[in-house]
């Protein structure tokens, strides 16, 4: 059984989320996290984490910023600290079998998604940042800004205790072939890339139809004024005002860097057309 869930003990501003969800009204940026109850059909992340000060982070700025402030989005940090273990809200401890380090506990973990499940929508997939996860994808963001949200669960020192990800069915997801410290960076990355998907969030929609992997194909190069800039001039082609011609440079351009640059890209696009054609 686990222990019980000491309420985390007052902060100067009192807080708003019966001890549990790290809600702090504040004049900082943590005043752009949304806190409970859900907004009807909007676009919700929820943050598991032991640093929740980390968000909104680099989200609070520019259009991903602008969207949560008008509500676009919403943004929610679970402290974990806060479902810690005895007097000093233990979290971790050290693996099992032996070994480096320290492992987040299970019976820490377990309460903090339970508490973020409670009430959710059921299309608000689970995930765990992690680098043996499935690596991050336009694909994969563009399913997820379809779903009413995600619930992300951030890991630090050696990683979770394997029992919460398998009695979650917890979907692993990956930022790339390295290791951070923790998942708020990768988690930032995921909401970023997501979020600009929702409607209403860029200003100009078609932006995300025509860039990199939204067709398969890395993007073609661009240029903007000047003209000529230390003897580079853009390409003739750009300049000539002839629309078909440009729309033909730049799918050529945007094969032969895919073609050179990735080419598991490649050959993924070059088998989709082939079955386009039969
Ligand atoms: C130091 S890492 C743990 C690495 C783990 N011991 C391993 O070898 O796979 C601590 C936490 O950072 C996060 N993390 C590290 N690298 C990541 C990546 N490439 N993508 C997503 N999250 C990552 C995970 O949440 C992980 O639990």
């Amino acid at each position: 059984m686990s222990d019980p869930i000491i309420p985390p003990e007052p902060v100067a501003a009192p807080s708003r989320a019966q001890g549990r969800k790290s809600i702090r009204p504040s004049a900082q940026p943590r005043e752009l996290m949304t806190p409970v109850p859900d907004l009807k059909n909007v676009w919700k992340a929820q943050v598991i984490t032991l640093l929740p000060g980390a968000f909104p982070g680099i989200l609070g700025e520019s259009l991903t910023g602008k969207a949560l402030q008008d509500g676009l989005w919403q943004l929610e940090t679970l402290d974990l600290r806060s479902f810690g273990i005895g007097k000093h809200r233990n979290v971790d401890d050290t693996p099992a079998g032996g070994g480096a380090g320290m492992v987040l506990r299970a019976d820490v973990i377990g309460p903090a998604i339970q508490s973020a499940q409670a009430g959710a929508p059921q299309n608000r997939p689970l995930f765990y940042l992690s680098p043996r996860g499935r690596p991050m994808t336009q694909q994969m963001m563009q399913d997820l800004a379809r779903a009413d949200g995600v619930t992300l669960l951030c890991g630090r020192f050696e990683g979770v205790d394997q029992r919460v990800l398998d009695h979650f069915g917890m979907q692993e997801v990956s930022l790339g072939d390295f290791v951070l410290t923790g998942g708020e960076i990768a988690a930032q990355a995921l909401i970023d890339a997501t979020v600009r998907l929702l409607p209403g969030v860029l200003g100009n929609a078609s932006s995300t139809e025509e860039e990199s992997f939204s067709a398969g194909l890395l993007e073609h190069p661009q240029y903007t004024r000047p003209a000529v800039w230390n003897d580079h001039p853009i390409p003739e082609v750009l300049m000539s005002g002839h629309h078909g011609r440009i729309a033909q440079w730049r799918r050529e351009q945007s094969e032969n860097l895919t073609r050179i640059r990735r080419p598991d890209l490649w050959a993924a696009y070059q088998s989709g057309k082939d079955d386009d054609r039969a």
